[in-house]
């Protein structure tokens, strides 16, 4: 396979397809890529690592872009395990080799690998010269850890984004999208925003902002394909997910003991689309992938949230999406609650004190619903969804 991605610029990353869930909690069914680049110039300088587990397959990767020669610069652009876990490796492999990071990735460095030593450390806007190429270092913090930068190669105008721009899947046949479409990495690209950047809207935001006066040919991630034709799609998806913009469309999340709640939402889901709305998704929260509800929820502007009254409280599924909404700084949705219970209610007042704490936009006429669906008239569902609808 080329693994050439621009002048003196190879794709060095690792293929996983072994992990089940990434960060231990979410899934992914199509796997994941940790990219990994080296720039072979009069000086050698690998960009960012890969997950240990992947560290003697990468470093055949390191020796065949370099045809055996040392390497002299690793840099550092984040410091998430996925991408430093192999930097001890290089380290042994290669013990003259300098690593560079700013003042917060190297004190990561220490905690994490005990390296104290062959450090070396740059501040916004530095230029470290390879020989032709040049690399320019600009601060993205919070996109995802604080210490986060991105690096800028002068010469081919490729950006190494760090996880920016970065998706979910394993890298199928294929390096850049010249042989792999964006499309097929479109439903990755948002799960992957919503579940691992999602919070941080306003930081991804202030990084567009910083590289937009930047040209570039070239963005090159640490997950998921590298972009070349798609350039401006990507960018748009990224701009568009932190600022919470959303579609027209609905989410239902329900959970559901015995059934009730779940077909008190099946007809609301219906009584939605009759209404016109085009664009429906409807999970049971106790065996959705949460990570696809998430998605979801970053797409669609309404999101219908039912729940039994479980010990007085939310039921557990319900409460925890509700929690990683609120996480995530979620804005612009439109919420309409649901609540169930038997012998006392306690899930719509709950659901009500969670939107007027983090100020979500509620839709005023809840259901109700005692025991089962005998309690809730066929006008209540429908002035329900007639009202979400006009709302959305
Ligand atoms: Fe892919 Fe935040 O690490």
């Amino acid at each position: 396979m080329d693994r050439k991605i621009a002048e003196n610029i190879y794709y060095i990353g690792m293929n996983d397809r072994t992990t089940h869930r990434f960060e231990r909690l979410w899934s992914i069914r199509r796997g994941v890529s940790y990219n990994s680049y080296v720039v072979a110039d009069e000086k050698t300088a690998v960009i960012d690592t890969v997950e240990a587990s992947c560290a003697e397959a990468f470093c055949k990767n390191i020796e065949a872009a370099t045809a055996g020669r040392p390497v002299d610069y690793l840099i550092v652009n984040h410091m998430e395990p996925d991408h430093s876990g192999s930097i001890a490796t290089l380290r042994r492999r290669y013990p003259e080799m300098k690593i560079v990071g700013n003042a917060k990735t190297l004190q990561m460095i220490t905690g994490y690998y005990g390296i104290e030593e062959g450090l070396m450390e740059v501040a916004e806007g530095d230029t470290l010269s390879l020989g032709k190429d040049s690399l320019t270092f600009y601060m993205a913090p919070m996109v995802h850890w604080p210490e986060t930068m991105v690096t800028y190669s002068n010469n081919t105008k490729t950006l190494f984004a760090g996880d920016a721009f970065g998706c979910f899947g394993a890298l199928d046949g294929g390096i850049t999208d010249e042989h792999l479409l964006f499309e097929d990495y479109y439903d990755e690209m948002v799960r992957y925003y919503a579940c691992i950047v999602g919070k941080y809207g306003a930081p991804v935001q202030k990084a567009l902002q910083k590289l937009a006066p930047l040209e570039i040919k070239t963005i090159a991630p640490t997950h998921g394909p590298v972009w070349k034709r798609s350039i401006d799609k990507v960018v748009k998806v990224y701009d568009e997910l932190s600022r919470y913009a959303a579609q027209r469309g609905v989410v239902v999340a329900y959970g559901s003991m015995y059934g009730n709640t779940a077909s008190l939402c099946e007809e609301v889901a219906c009584s939605l689309r009759e209404q016109g709305v085009e664009k429906i998704k409807v999970y049971d929260l106790s065996s959705a992938d949460i990570s696809e509800v998430l998605r979801d929820i970053f797409l669609y502007r309404g999101l219908v949230i039912a729940s039994p009254t479980y010990n007085n409280e939310l039921f557990p599924p319900v409460r925890e999406l509700l929690d990683s909404i609120a996480e995530r700084t979620v804005k612009g949705r439109l919420f309409g609650f649901i609540g169930s219970y038997t012998w006392a209610s306690a899930a719509l007042k709950r659901c009500n004190e969670m939107a007027e704490k983090h100020k979500w936009e509620v839709l005023p006429c809840a259901i109700e619903q005692k025991q089962s669906r005998l309690s809730v008239s066929d006008h209540s569902i429908e002035n329900f969804a007639k009202q979400f609808a006009e709302a959305l």
